[in-house]
Parts: C-alpha cells; structure tokens; sequence
C-alpha cells in the first residue's frame, strides 16, 4: 500500500525541480524560476537585521504585527484608493501561496465549484483539489490572452462559490482590462460569487499598462479578498510574507483557516516589511522602469532570434511560441525546455502545466522566460540565444 494519502497522490513534482536540476547541470543561464537574482532595497534588508538584532523574534500576532497591517492598509489606500480597517480587514499570510490557500479553505466547502482562467499559476488546483473543490476553467486565448464572455458566464452555476483572478498574469504577463474586470464583476454580483485575486505582480507593468483592483470596482469590495506579497516588489521572494485584505467577515473566514496552518509569520521580515511599503514613490518608479528595461531587452532577443512573442504588459514573464526556432526533433514543450537549457545553455519553462491534463495540447507550443534578473545574466542569455539563428 502506497504510504502517500490519496489527496497528494496525483500531484507531480514542480516543473521548476527539473529544470533548475537541468539548469545546473548544463551551467545554463536560468531563466526559468521567477525569481530575482539581484537582493531587495538595502534599506529593507537593513530592517530585518535590526528586527533580528532587535529581540524582534518570538511570535508575531496571528492576524499579522499591527505596524505592517497598518502599512498594508496604507499601501491599498496609496495606489488603489481603499479603505481598510488595519485591524479587521488585513491578515498577514507566509506569502501569497499561504494567504491563496487559506482563503480557498475558509471560503469554500467540499463539493464547491472555483473558477480558474487557463493558462493557471500552479498551485491553485492542487489547493482546490485538497480542499475538496471543483475547478472549472475558463481559457484565455489569442494573441492578448483574453477569455470569451458567454464562455465565462457559462462556467457560472449554482456550485459556483469562488473565482480566481489573477493579474498582472502568471505565466502569459496578461493584464486584465477594465472591461474584462467589469464582465467578471458583472456575473459575481449576479450569481453571489466571491473573488480571490493574486496580485503580486501589481507593481510589475509595462509600457501604459494600467493594472485595476478587482476590488476598486462597483459592488466588489464587499465581495473580494485581494492577496498579494512582499516578494516579487521588493525582490525578496524567500521571505514568504504576503497578506489577503477585504472585508472583514472574509479576511475572518481567511484567519479561520491561516491560524491553523502557520498561525504567525516570520516577525523580524514583517517589521522589514512596513519599511518597504512605505518606501516613496520614487522606488515603484524606478522598480518600473528597470523592468521595464529588462523586458525589452529580452524581448528584443527572442525575436531576433526568431520566436514569436507574446509581449506582455506586466510579470516577470515573457511567453513564445517556441515552434520556428527549435530543430525538428523537438516535438513539444518539454523537449524544447530540455533542448534550450542543455545545448543552448538557457533555461526557460514549459508551458503546458499551466494547463489541465484535457488541455495539455494548448500549452505545448509555448515557452516561457523570466526577466527578473540582473544585468549580467540577461547580457549572458542574451549572447547564447542569438546563436540560436545557427539552428
Ligand atoms: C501568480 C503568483 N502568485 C503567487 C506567487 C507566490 O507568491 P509568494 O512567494 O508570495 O507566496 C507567485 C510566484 O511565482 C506567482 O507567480
């Protein structure tokens, strides 16, 4: 008898554990996992040794300390205009992984039906599925990635209870429009339906990308648990510290859930935290235009080197179709992945875990690429897939 419980046993290992095994192995330049290569702002850094150094180091309260959830309400009421009440409407979670999963716990019951946009991130099926949720999948499509409105609305029953939104988008970098929020907002008011959205790429956009709260939007804040977290904005993704805010009696059905999970989250990086949500504007500013840099660059690259792009408006991410450019014997996303990272010497990700097991085909044209590193490493894939054109 297997000795793993039913509930984990379908799940695969990540996708990146292969990658980035492949991607040391081969001394490829790892434009997989979206995660920085650079360190956060030094003054937050700064911060957590003080906290550590500071007998900052036993348990924080659970709901989160009260100067970082008041600098979270203070963040949502800077950018988005909200109104929070820092001691019911914020939760500190251990990142936005925690603060998704228990949101999905403490808002659905076993039987429930969530909705997901296809292409998904990849831990909010398996949340669904160990808590006993259905998925339903509504696919984005074409060159923008945008989903069909009778196929949305179709996906809406009487099981309905959740739909996750997430964006700026994970893996495609779509940002979803003012008109497609309004649609999704349109059918939650309709069908009673509340929304959880990850927005931990808020800060990441491109070009005139605007990204727009779910929640900003008319009948949606009593209705919208909004999670984000420290990692992606302050290139500190191993700290883990996130936050789901909303309306009280959600972010409390939310804690129902986290208090039995983590309980608390790291004390000495939540002080860090309130100095990094306060840091002035100067620092989205420039956090914006260096992504922005980034993304060109590498935009400027893949095309060059034949793929086509899918230009995103916001993430880390930059999606390709990978077909014109790889030899014949690669035959789908896996290959290709394996093939660049081994005799390329750049590793990117396949697409198709993104997508369920029916809509595996979907992905398989795709790849993508992280644009979340410095410099030097963009300089150095850069040199390797202009060889590309070699092939
Ligand atoms: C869409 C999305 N949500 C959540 C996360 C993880 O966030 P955290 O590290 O805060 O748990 C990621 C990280 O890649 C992501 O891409």
């Amino acid at each position: 008898m297997s000795v793993m419980s039913k509930r984990v046993a379908g799940f695969g290992a990540t996708v990146f554990v292969e990658i980035n095994n492949l991607a040391r192995q081969h001394n490829a330049v790892n434009l997989g996992q979206g995660a920085p290569d650079f360190d956060g702002p030094p003054e937050v850094l700064a911060a957590a040794v003080e906290a550590v150094n500071g007998a900052m180091n036993q348990y924080a309260p659970g709901i989160g300390m009260p100067a970082v959830r008041a600098a979270i309400a203070c963040h949502a009421e800077r950018f988005y205009g909200q109104k929070l009440d820092p001691d019911t409407d914020v939760l500190v979670t251990s990142g936005a992984t925690e603060g998704m999963f228990a949101a999905i716990l403490g808002l659905t019951d076993p039987g429930d039906e969530v909705i997901v946009f296809e292409p998904v991130y990849d831990t909010y099926v398996p949340n669904l599925m160990m808590a006993g949720v259905t998925p339903r999948y509504v696919p984005l499509r074409g060159e923008n990635w945008t989903f069909d409105p009778d196929e949305l609305a179709h996906a809406f029953n009487a099981r309905t209870r959740v739909i996750i939104v997430n964006t700026p988008h994970n893996p495609t970098g779509k940002v979803y429009s003012r008109a497609e929020l309004r649609a999704i907002a349109e059918l939650c008011v309709k069908h009673g339906v509340i929304a959880i959205t990850d927005e931990v790429y808020e800060h990441i956009l491109y070009d005139d990308a605007l990204h727009i709260r779910l929640a900003t939007l008319p009948s949606m804040a009593d209705r919208t648990v909004t999670i984000s977290s420290l990692g992606k904005t302050f290139s500190v993704t191993g700290w883990k510290i996130g936050w789901a805010i909303g309306p009280a009696a959600l972010v409390h059905a939310v804690n129902q859930a986290h208090q039995f999970i983590t309980y608390a989250v790291a004390s000495p990086l939540q002080a860090a935290a309130a100095t990094a949500l306060d840091l002035p504007a100067e620092f989205f500013q420039n956090l914006r235009a260096s992504y922005q840099s980034r993304r060109d660059r590498i935009l400027d690259v893949l095309k060059k080197s034949g793929f086509k792009v899918f230009p995103p408006q916001g993430s880390f991410f930059i999606i390709v179709d990978w077909r014109g450019v790889a030899p014949a014997k690669v035959q789908d996303d896996f290959q290709f992945a394996r093939w660049l990272t081994s005799e390329v010497g750049v590793a990117c990700i396949p697409a198709s875990p993104f997508y369920q097991e029916s809509d595996k085909h979907l992905g398989r044209p795709f790849a993508r690429f992280a644009v979340c590193k410095k410099d030097e490493t963009l300089a150095a894939a850069a040199e390797r897939l202009s060889r590309l054109s070699k092939y």
